[in-house]
């Protein structure tokens, strides 16, 4: 019987990114699981997947939430099969200085890029632990190892999840899952600031490439793995 194709659950796939992440495993024969929290984003995703040849399923989903995450994760298991790599690529930043930022803005943050994290992985983990194999790629970014300003909170949630992941990797790397942190610089998206995009966008990195170089990180010979990766543009940041 032919293997079937692997399950790809990117998190955040309605634009950036995440999309050109989805797009770009379908590209390699994935059953991609795009998930976010706007139903026409998605669709539009999946649209151009269908036009490309793939396959993709879409279903709403907001990371900050355990009950949410459940329910996604079940229909996902129920549609097309246990997850094999689950991209862990929702987030959220407010670029504000520390003494601005609320204490909403800070839960946002914390919620969506650490929590969310945590939620969906440990959603996928019993499944990968049973059957010996599984990806967890988390799009972490330089701000959890570099200083930049107005950023403090961002960092700590980034910071937080390489924390994690280091951790969860020491735990299950022996068991056959691998635990791919990639530390992206500035990449060209929805992310930043109309502004910042005219001034600084030239300098910045493509998110097609961007999402070539995460599914090249799944595409890795057998005998090897990467931990972690920094990608950065050529010029450096920003
Ligand atoms: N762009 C950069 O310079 C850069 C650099 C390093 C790392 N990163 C990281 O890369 C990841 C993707 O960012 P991006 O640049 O592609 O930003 P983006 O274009 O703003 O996309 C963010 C994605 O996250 C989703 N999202 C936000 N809150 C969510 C929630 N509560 N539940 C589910 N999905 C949620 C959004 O979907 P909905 O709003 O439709 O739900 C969207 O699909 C983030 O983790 C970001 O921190 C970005």
């Amino acid at each position: 019987m032919a293997e079937r194709a692997p399950v790809v659950w990117v998190t955040g796939a309605s634009r950036g990114i995440g999309a050109s992440t989805a797009i770009a495993f379908a590209r390699i024969g994935a059953s991609v699981v795009l998930t976010g929290r706007h139903a026409k984003q998605l669709r539009g995703v999946a649209a151009r997947i269908k036009s490309e040849g793939g396959t993709s399923l879409s279903l709403m989903c907001d990371v900050r939430s355990a009950a949410s995450v459940s329910r996604v994760h079940r229909k996902i298991d129920e549609s097309v099969g246990a997850v094999d790599v689950l991209v862990n690529n929702a987030g959220v930043t407010y670029f504000t200085a520390f003494e601005s930022t609320s204490i909403k803005q800070f839960d946002n943050v914390l919620s969506t890029n650490l929590r969310g994290t945590f939620l969906c992985t440990q959603r996928v983990i019993p499944d990968m632990l049973k059957g010996g194999r599984g990806y967890i790629i988390n799009i972490i970014s330089v701000a959890a190892t570099t200083t930049f300003m107005n950023s403090s909170v961002y960092a700590a949630s980034k910071a937080g999840i390489l924390a994690m992941s280091r951790g969860l990797r020491a735990e299950v790397r022996k068991r056959g899952i691998r635990v791919i942190d990639i530390l992206p610089g500035a990449v060209d998206t929805d992310i930043w600031h109309e502004g910042a995009r005219k001034k600084y966008g030239e300098k910045m990195m493509n998110p097609d490439d961007v999402g070539d170089l995460i599914v090249s990180m799944y595409c890795q010979p057998p005998g090897l793995t990467t931990d972690e990766i920094v990608i950065r543009s050529p010029e450096g940041d920003l």
